[in-house]
């Protein structure tokens, strides 16, 4: 019957399987060791914390292929001293996978970022935003004379620069550098609109670059 095939489908969500089939097909074709040898190891040079946003996905926006990018998302790429999911991915990465490289990345339009601008009630997920809205606050000399969608950019911008500081100011950002590894913590910026990233210019990559912490 026609409405039991449409159940089986909620079920099962066959296409997706579908899609899965053809798309590691795809891959064997081109490289029919390529899932062997990456079932052996994970060497990723990346650690990217970005935001749960459907339309920042990490792998395709920088092209890399599976194996090449630890990846942390969550609303609005926040890091919380006190999170222990983001700490416990921060950690594995720098301590046991060893990543060169931690990025932050936002995105303009960020839907986290514009609700915590917002005066109104989205529920428990306000408490996540305050973070946002702190660091709306510890900048708020810069808002002064934006229009809405200016501010919007401005915090999304912010936002990223902020997390760096945050990542930078873990444990395990500072005992690394302390045990003289190599690692760089960088801040950037995806537009949804065009498909392109853009540095915001906000790497460290030693304490002596803290400004405080
Ligand atoms: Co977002």
């Amino acid at each position: 019957m026609e409405g039991e095939g449409g159940n089986r489908e909620l079920k099962t969500l066959q296409h997706l399987f579908d899609k899965n089939r053809a798309w590691a097909t795809a891959i064997n074709d081109k490289d029919p060791e390529f899932f062997a040898r990456l079932s052996k190891q994970q060497t990723p040079e990346y650690l990217w914390i970005g935001c749960s946003d459907s339309r920042v996905p990490a792998n395709q926006l920088l092209d890399l292929p599976p194996g090449e990018v630890f990846v942390h998302r969550n609303i609005a790429n926040v890091v919380v001293h006190t999170d222990l999911n983001c700490l416990s991915v921060l950690q594995y990465a720098v301590e046991v996978l060893k990543v060169k490289h931690v990025i932050i990345c936002g995105h303009y339009g960020c839907g986290g970022v514009k609700a915590s601008l917002e005066d109104q009630d989205h529920g428990l997920i306000d408490n996540w935003l305050r973070h946002i809205a702190d660091v709306r606050r510890f900048n708020a000399d810069k808002f002064a004379g934006l229009d809405e969608s200016q501010q919007l950019d401005l915090l999304c911008e912010l936002n990223v620069v902020e997390q760096v500081k945050n990542v930078c100011g873990t444990t395990i950002v500072k005992n690394a550098w302390a045990r003289g590894a190599e690692l760089s913590v960088h801040g950037w910026i995806y537009n949804i609109k065009n498909g392109i990233l853009k540095d915001l210019d906000a790497c460290i990559s030693s304490s002596d670059q803290l400004e405080d912490n």
